[in-house]
């Protein structure tokens, strides 16, 4: 198989972990017979740097010639103090909406061998598995009008929360699809005791959900789903909300797992090329030393050799040696035991690949024996 990728490296450490995720690839076209090209493209706050804009036309024209486009993580403080439209995160934010990446799921599956970083006890988080589908394109973050000006003699600032029917529709009709595929239950968020966009949300998700009477829909507002997802985070299978629920529930969600580090997601379209990226930002505070973690990137890598190009066995190879990995003890910073020595950046990239390279080996022998 032949691919193109775009990779979107961006600011900060998106350009250590995008290494990493690349390194991954070449090792699994080599070892399965694929051929990736990768191209680079522009975005953020170097895109600002270098050509004045957070997200250059050749970016989009380069990510839509593409197959899938990986993305790094935007942003850092050199850029904080810039108008909205010269801030590295509106170049996430168009290219989103460039691609139309409506979906955004975001898996959030613990590590058994990790249970005892999270901050969680390991009764809460043991055996936890389920995704969260965020709506991406609309909502808070795209509701027009936004902005500020002066109202009777005093500034005012207003951003918009506005759902069309046909967005709604689309989102619910995604996690319904993947429930399918998984435990068969759909938690619908949102906040309808006060939000009128959160009542035709659930009108939808109801309406949606008479297509498929296999899977069990349950409504939840999001204040109450908050809580419960350090509760008992096992009760979900598929949770989907809007925008900005989504954004702050998958962080929150990610302390499950330990570390934001470890965190992959898809941003799917609804015609073109989709996209994938770690959900952890730039970090610019570690950016640069070699010590971020590469796992959430190089999973991201996983999710689109799976979801975009149909390669579920290569999927499933990088996945397991990050398993292994991991379980071996050679952690980053951020996932290693007090009183162990954490790895490298450019460390746990090897060990992953090595890992990737006897598995093949083993797997190659086997089938010489079948
Ligand atoms: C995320 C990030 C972005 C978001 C920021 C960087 C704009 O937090 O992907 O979750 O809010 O969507
Ligand atoms: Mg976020």
């Amino acid at each position: 198989m032949k691919k193109n990728i775009a990779v979107l490296s961006g600011d900060g450490v998106g350009k250590e972990v995008s290494k990493g995720a690349i390194e991954i690839l070449k090792a699994v076209g080599q070892q399965f017979g694929h051929e990736f090209h990768f191209q680079h493209g522009l975005i953020g706050g170097e895109a600002i740097d270098l050509e004045g804009t957070p997200l250059p036309n050749e970016t989009i024209e380069l990510c839509k010639q593409s197959d899938a486009v990986l993305l790094g993580a935007v942003g850092g403080p050199k850029w904080d103090q810039n108008p909205a439209y010269l801030r590295p995160e509106k170049g996430l934010l168009q290219i989103r909406k460039a691609l139309n990446l409506f979906a955004n799921i975001r898996p959030v599956t613990t590590y058994n061998a990790l249970t005892d970083i999270s901050p969680l006890k390991q009764e809460i988080i043991e055996n936890v598995d389920f995704v969260i589908v965020r709506e991406l394109t609309g909502g808070l973050y795209f509701g027009k009008p936004t902005g500020r000006s002066i109202e009777n003699g005093e500034e005012t600032a207003v951003d918009t929360l506005v759902y069309k029917r046909s967005e709604v529709e689309r989102i619910i009709e995604k996690a319904f699809e993947m429930a399918q595929t998984r435990k068969k239950k759909v938690t619908s968020v949102d906040k309808a005791n006060v939000l009128e966009s959160s009542r035709m949300w659930r009108e939808v998700a109801e309406e949606v959900s008479k297509k498929y009477p296999e899977v069990e829909l349950e409504h939840m507002l999001v204040d109450n789903a908050a809580m419960q997802l350090i509760r008992n985070p096992r009760q979900f299978d598929v949770i989907v909300t809007e925008n900005m629920f989504g954004d702050i529930l998958s962080d929150e969600a990610s302390m499950l797992t330990g570390s934001m580090g470890m965190l992959q997601s898809a941003s799917l379209s609804s015609e073109g090329p989709s996209l994938y990226e770690p959900i952890h930002g730039s970090a610019p505070d570690i950016a640069g030393k070699n010590i971020a973690n590469p796992i959430a990137m190089i999973l991201s890598a996983a999710m689109m050799l799976r979801l975009s190009f149909g390669l579920e066995a290569e999927a499933k190879a990088i996945e397991n040696a990050v398993d292994q990995v991991i379980s071996a003890g050679h952690r980053t910073a951020d996932i290693q035991r007090s009183g162990r020595k954490p790895v490298q950046t450019n460390e746990i990239i090897d060990h992953i690949k090595s890992a990737l390279v006897e598995d093949g080996a083993i797997s190659s022998i086997m089938s010489a024996y079948a």
